[in-house]
C-alpha cells in the first residue's frame, strides 16, 4: 500500500491537495466522504502535523475544524502563534473509523496507513520546507521519526532529527486529543502542557 503513485511530481500545494481527491494508496478512502489535506499558509515557519481526520474533518473536508482542533487554536493563540505562523495538516488524510450505529468511531490508523499515506506529508515537507515541524501525538511522530521515538520521554524539545526527507528540526508535543480526554483537574495541566511547547516552538522559528 502506498500513496506514491499519486503523489505528482513538483507543483505546490494546491497541486497536490488536488491530486490527493484521486489517492487510492490504501483501503481508507473509501469509506470515508473526501480527502482532508491540510489547511494554512504554505510559506508559513511552522507545520503542524496531526493524526488523521476526525468525524467532523471528514463531513468538512478540513483538518482541525472539530473538538481537537478547537482546543487546538485556543492553545496556538496561548502560545501566541497566529494562523499566518502555521500550516496544518495529518499523517493520514482519510478518515478511519468503526460505525456503530449511526455513529462512526474514531479508529488509531495501523503502521500500513501511516507508512502508505507518508509520500503525502514527504511531498508537503518538500513543498512548505517549514523551519520547525510540531508533531501533535504519537502517531505524526511514529511517521516521521519512526516506531521507536517515544514521545513521552522525547517531547517539548527542539532537534534536527532524521526523517524520510532528511535531518530536519521537529519537535513533538501532546495531541490535543490527549487532552481532550484527560478527565478531572489534570486536564488544565495537560492543557498547559502543550501551550509550553507551543511556546517552545514560537521562540524557535522566525515568525511571518
Ligand atoms: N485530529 C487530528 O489529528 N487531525 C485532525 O484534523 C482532527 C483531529
Ligand atoms: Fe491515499 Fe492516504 Fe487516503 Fe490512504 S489515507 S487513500 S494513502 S490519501
Amino acid at each position: 500500500m502506498s500513496a506514491a503513485e499519486w503523489v505528482p511530481e513538483g507543483g505546490n500545494v494546491d497541486t497536490l491537495r488536488r491530486a490527493a481527491t484521486e489517492c487510492r494508496g490504501c483501503e481508507l478512502w473509501e469509506p470515508a466522504t473526501q480527502v482532508v489535506f491540510s489547511a494554512g499558509n504554505p510559506a508559513a515557519p511552522i507545520m503542524l502535523v496531526g493524526e488523521q481526520p476526525g468525524d467532523s474533518e471528514d463531513r468538512r473536508g478540513l483538518p482541525f475544524v472539530g473538538p481537537a482542533g478547537q482546543l487546538l487554536q485556543r492553545a496556538l493563540a496561548e502560545a501566541g502563534i497566529g494562523v499566518a505562523d502555521v500550516y496544518v495538516t495529518n499523517a493520514v488524510k482519510h478518515f478511519r473509523f468503526t460505525p456503530q450505529g449511526s455513529r462512526r468511531i474514531h479508529a488509531t490508523p495501523q503502521t500500513t496507513h501511516l507508512l502508505a499515506c507518508r509520500p503525502w506529508l514527504e511531498a508537503e515537507l518538500r513543498v512548505v520546507d517549514p523551519q520547525l515541524v510540531v508533531c501533535l501525538g504519537a502517531s505524526a511522530a511514529k511517521s516521521l521519526l519512526g516506531p521507536t521515538f517515544r514521545l513521552t520521554a522525547e517531547r517539548g524539545e527542539v532537534r534536527e532529527r532524521d526523517t524520510p526527507v532528511g535531518v530536519r528540526r521537529v519537535l513533538a508535543t501532546l495531541h490535543p486529543s490527549a487532552v481532550l480526554r484527560t478527565q478531572g483537574p489534570e486536564r488544565d495541566e495537560a492543557f498547559a502542557g502543550l501551550v509550553t511547547d507551543l511556546r517552545t516552538a514560537a521562540a524557535a522559528v522566525e515568525k511571518t
